[in-house]
């Protein structure tokens, strides 16, 4: 596939390198030097574009994609109050679209563990649930869209928890979400029920940036020649 790659950081040059082992090319590189890029005509030539950017700009690249027919795997967290209305575009212009705050299998996995363990929970109110995400320095958004995620899958299968706080909470009905950032750690979340007799974990750990990279990727592959809004549950069938 040809690719387009909108976003030459981190997570874009991790996609190009695992893009090129599955031969696949990578025909357009965008990033905040050269915007214009977008507009240019190359753009259409592109089989899938992969958005990392930032939660300011993922709205207008995902749009541009969409104005030049090109489908678009979009991995920026931050900017979940767009969605609805990104999806929305999407389908009113007959566009692909294929979002995950997180592309590792394992977390997607994690994501069904989760909102199961909640359910079962909820019958037992001695365990106290705790959310704890780890990342690099570098990331802009706290707390991480999988903690998000993972933070919603508890609360809304636990009636004594009707939202989450991104701090110890202290409070009855409230989840706490503790956000750390430590050097260049890729992602880590850990659940815990804690009781006065013991501790039920579940946790995920990226080794590396790969491991999404490789997810975005094959979500590329997926989406490629389909119109729609898609998401790791089409992928993975989880
Ligand atoms: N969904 C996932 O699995 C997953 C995994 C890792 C990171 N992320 C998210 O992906 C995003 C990028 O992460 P990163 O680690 O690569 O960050 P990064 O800061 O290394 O890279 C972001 C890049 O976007 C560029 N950029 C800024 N404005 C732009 C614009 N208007 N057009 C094009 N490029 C622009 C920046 O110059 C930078 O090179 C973040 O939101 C991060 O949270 C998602």
């Amino acid at each position: 596939m040809k690719l387009a790659i909108i976003g030459y950081g981190k997570m874009g040059k991790e996609i190009e390198r695992f893009a090129l082992t599955r031969g696949h090319k990578v025909i357009l590189k965008v990033d905040k030097d050269n915007p214009d890029q977008l507009s240019s005509g190359e753009l259409e030539r592109a089989d899938v574009a992969l958005e990392f950017t930032t939660p300011g700009t993922a709205e207008s690249n995902i749009n541009a994609c969409f104005r030049a027919g090109v489908p678009v795997v979009c991995g920026t967290t931050g900017w979940m109050e767009r969605l609805g209305e990104v999806e929305r575009m999407c389908k009113e212009m007959n566009q692909a679209f294929f979002y995950a705050s997180n592309f590792s299998i394992g977390v997607n996995i994690m994501f069904r563990l989760n909102s199961w363990l909640a359910g079962v929970m909820n019958r037992f109110p001695e365990y106290e649930p705790r959310l704890t995400e780890v990342h690099h320095i570098h990331k802009k958004d706290s707390p991480s869209g999988t903690a998000i995620t993972l933070a919603e899958g508890i609360t809304g299968n636990i009636d004594r928890k009707n939202n989450w706080i991104n701090k110890e909470s202290g409070q009855e009905n409230l989840l706490s979400v503790i956000s750390e950032r430590k050097g260049e750690v890729p992602g880590t979340h850990v659940i815990t029920y804690s009781s006065p007799l013991d501790v039920l974990e579940i946790s995920h750990r990226a080794l590396s940036r790969s491991v999404f990279a490789s997810g975005a990727v094959m979500a590329a592959e997926f989406i490629a020649g389909k119109k729609g809004v898609f998401k790791m549950n089409d992928l993975l069938d989880i």
